[in-house]
């Protein structure tokens, strides 16, 4: 989920900084905003550093080109639509003033009155310009239309006053931006280990047997896990993806690096997600140096690859495992062989000759085959869509475990 983090300018403009950490970790891809009285504080470079993305600055900069205007002003619309969230932390009297005005003379507060998403805002100044009636009128106001407000906190302000105006707890912060998506823990206290991507196997030092796996699948399970409280380790073959903040990322290339990567992990998960596509052959040489050319012909001999997910058989305990299924025909007879076959409690199963399903697209078309029996086709969806309707089926299966041994005691 996008979050944008709108910075102006205080003291605690460094707090900021921190925060964008802590966003991470719950893995919102977050994108710093700062206003002319920000940079005074805080300079852009850090946040364009932490985030890894451009720092959007004042809009309409003095002496800035007709054409960058106006590049400037289609971008706040399309940071407006992008975003899930616009969070301002900290907030200035001045900025909480120009929300309740719908004053919008810069980019910061173009983009409150441009995006639908919902908007928190953590203020932060002196004591009395906080009690001051100007300032509670306008935090009012904004309540009134649905802003959520995170109060600060009582101490000492930079001022030297004593008094409210601290910008509130990260921990306060980071609670209101999840009650306002409404975001679910319900994963909290889980270990989930998730595998994705291909894998590489060498034929020489240059050539290699791959898939067309973009990792999009686990990378968004992966995700979806973290922001739903999980630890979450992603065991990811080579792909395009940046690695998502927050998360133990452990890079592999062959099968045989993600067997030893999974094994390694698996004592701590009480879930694993086994969405990569892992090679079931690989050559059985390897040529040290690059095979030239000249034979008319040339024979590669492959063989099995280990099979991570069979593997984890004797070690499964309490764990939940899901694996996935991906075929051009056939699916609902494969998908059923694979989970009698295999120790998995769901097999999620796609037809990967559909267009709008499998590899390198963001949507997926899955059907559930559960443990228990069930059998769910679920529409199109995107494949954060799908990793969140994995995790549901998950929690399902793992309290239904849990029942079934309570009644069996
Ligand atoms: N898998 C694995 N190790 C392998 C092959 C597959 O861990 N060497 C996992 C995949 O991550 C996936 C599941 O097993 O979760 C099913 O993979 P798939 O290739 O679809 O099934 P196979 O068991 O290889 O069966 P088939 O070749 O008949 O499709």
């Amino acid at each position: 989920m996008r979050i944008a983090l709108g910075v102006t300018g205080g003291v605690a403009a460094y707090k900021a900084a921190e925060l964008v950490r802590r966003l991470q970790q719950e893995a919102f891809d977050v994108e710093v905003l700062m206003t002319r009285g920000a940079e005074e504080f805080v300079r852009p470079l850090t946040f364009a550093a932490l985030t890894g993305h451009k720092v959007i600055g004042a809009m309409f900069a003095e002496g800035s080109s007709r054409q960058a205007n106006v590049e400037s002003a289609i971008e706040h619309i399309a940071v407006a639509q992008r975003i899930d969230l616009l969070l301002v932390a900290p907030a200035t009297a001045d900025v909480l003033a120009k929300f309740a005005a719908g004053i919008a003379d810069d980019f910061l507060t173009t983009l409150y009155l441009a995006t639908k998403a919902p908007v928190v805002v953590a203020p932060a100044m002196n004591v009395n310009m906080w009690e001051h009636r100007a300032t509670q009128e306008n935090v009012a106001r904004l309540r009134s239309r649905g802003v959520c407000v995170v109060a600060p906190d009582e101490g000492y302000l930079a001022c030297g006053m004593t008094g409210a105006g601290r910008l509130a707890g990260h921990d306060a912060i980071l609670q209101a931006v999840r009650e306002a998506l409404d975001l679910r823990r319900d994963l909290s206290g889980e270990t989930v280990l998730v595998t994705a991507g291909p894998t590489c196997e060498d034929i020489d030092p240059v050539r290699f047997l791959t898939n067309r796996s973009s990792g999009r699948m686990g990378y968004a399970v992966a995700e979806a896990a973290m922001s739903r409280g999980a630890e979450v380790v992603l065991v990811s073959g080579p792909t395009a993806l940046a690695p998502p903040p927050g998360l133990t990322f452990v890079p592999v290339r062959s099968a045989e690096q993600m067997r030893r990567a999974v094994n390694a992990h698996l004592d701590s998960a009480t879930i694993v997600i086994m969405a990569a596509a892992v090679a079931d052959y690989r050559p059985t040489l390897r040529h040290p140096h690059k095979v030239k050319r000249g034979a008319p012909s040339l024979t590669l001999e492959l063989e099995l690859s280990p099979d991570i997910l069979a593997e984890i058989g004797p070690r499964k305990e309490d764990r939940v495992v899901v694996g996935f299924a991906a075929e051009t025909e056939r699916l609902a007879d494969h998908a059923r062989r694979k989970l009698k076959a295999k120790p998995v409690d769901l097999v999620v199963a796609n037809d990967v000759s559909r267009c709008d399903a499998g590899f390198d697209v963001d949507t997926n078309v899955v059907t559930f085959f559960s443990r228990d029996g069930s059998e769910t086709e679920l529409p199109r969806l995107t494949k954060r869509e799908v990793a969140e309707r994995i995790l549901d089926e998950v929690l399902r299966l793992k309290s239904r475990t849990a029942h079934e041994r309570k009644n069996a005691r």
